[in-house]
């Protein structure tokens, strides 16, 4: 079935005793056993929970993996997934990622033994050279990257990974599975803060993570039960119903983004802009062969660094708030917001510099967009 069918089918009829159309909201924390030793399958709904399961199977479909796990937030299914790995253990990272995945491995896991190294993904020799043989286990990939808009050829990074013996993890929220596949060109797992487009509409938070493999499955399961940090029925059913329009969405934001991209590009007062969909960006023909579309999310530097705080005070049609893929858009100040936690060293040799500005582009009418971002920039 075609992708749109999924997305709008998505938690329809699962209910076969009521035929219900939605997936209703199974608000249960634990289930009645019909005899002892005898189960519904469900038992109790941290292992288990119909609605969630509901959009966990739509997700492994839209990823082609054989199972997905809903988490409570994005950084709650980075967790889990950095739980499958042991003291001792490395993994290889993107150097340009979300500052919250950077801070969870820097503060959170490295006190636990878990060490990470940071390279950039675009230069294989880079990621390459990173690896500590015999104890590096894992790749961790975001393209493209948050804020810097960087295209990984995942192709030959898996093939890189898995030549080395090494799991490859692609943080896809950027693209989602409308646009981009990882699982399909071979990594392993596939992470999403569903926060984003997958449900998009600025309203719940959530995390997601899609196995390729039934051995990946298992560990991924086991986390996600024995730890917990499940996604409730309420924002599961809520998810389901903003993943049916994921398709109309993601058309018509990267259309409005493609439209800002060239504005943005003429304009006098804007330094260099970050979208992989302008022919000259570095990454364009990679994203182009490795996924249908180039997404709704673009950087861009201002000439006059004080134009920052005028444009951020300015919008109107657009909101100066943190996160993106939803049905608004959102304008964002990375070194002061989602990349904050990254030391200002590391920012400034990576390039997320005090001029850029980061823009997640909504359903709005593009006229209104612009004329926004004009008013805001005179
Ligand atoms: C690429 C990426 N991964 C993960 C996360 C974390 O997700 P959440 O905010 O849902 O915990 C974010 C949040 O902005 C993100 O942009």
């Amino acid at each position: 079935m075609k992708i749109e069918t999924v997305l709008a089918h998505a938690g329809l009829c699962t209910d076969a005793p009521t035929g219900a159309v939605s997936t209703p909201i199974y608000q249960t924390a634990t289930f009645r056993h019909p005899a002892l030793g005898v189960s519904t399958g469900y038992d109790y709904s941290r292992s288990v929970n119909p609605t969630r399961q509901a959009l966990e199977q739509v997700l492994a479909e839209l990823e082609r993996g054989d199972r997905g796990f809903a988490f409570a937030s994005g950084m709650a299914a980075l967790t889990a997934v950095l739980m499958a790995f042991s003291a001792g253990d490395h993994i290889v990272v993107s150097d340009d990622l979300y500052g919250g995945t950077y801070r969870l491995l820097e503060r959170n896991f490295k006190p636990f033994g878990i060490a990470a190294s940071y390279a950039d993904a675009t230069a294989l020799e880079a990621l390459e050279r990173a690896v500590q043989p015999g104890r590096t286990k894992a790749l961790l990939i975001e393209t493209p990257t948050n804020p810097l808009m960087k295209v990984t050829d995942l192709e030959r990074v898996i093939a890189l990974g898995h030549g080395l013996g090494l799991a490859v993890i692609v943080d896809n929220t950027f693209m989602t599975p409308y646009l981009q596949r990882p699982l399909e060109l071979g990594a392993d797992l596939a992470v999403h803060s569903g926060t984003k487009f997958l449900s998009g509409h600025n309203d719940l938070l959530s995390g997601i993570v899609v196995a390729r493999t039934p051995e990946w499955s298992e560990r991924i399961r086991f986390v996600q039960n024995s730890t917990g940090a499940v996604l409730g029925p309420q924002d599961s059913w809520l998810m389901l119903r903003g993943l049916k329009t994921l398709a109309l969405r993601l058309e018509r934001q990267q259309a409005n983004a493609a439209g800002i991209a060239r504005w943005l590009a003429a304009h006098p007062a804007v330094g260099r802009v970050l979208y992989p969909g302008l022919p000259d960006h570095p990454g364009h023909a990679i994203l182009a062969r490795q996924a249908s579309g180039f997404g709704a999310m673009l950087s861009f530097t201002v000439k006059d660094p004080a134009q920052v705080e005028r444009l951020i005070n300015r919008v109107r049609v657009i909101t100066f708030a943190e996160s993106l893929g939803g049905v608004e858009s959102l304008i964002t100040y990375p070194v002061r917001q989602t990349h904050a936690d990254i030391p200002a060293e590391v920012r400034e040799r990576i390039g997320v510099t005090d001029d850029l500005l980061r823009l997640s582009v909504g359903i709005e009418a593009l006229e209104d967009l612009i004329a926004d971002l004009e008013q805001a920039m005179q």
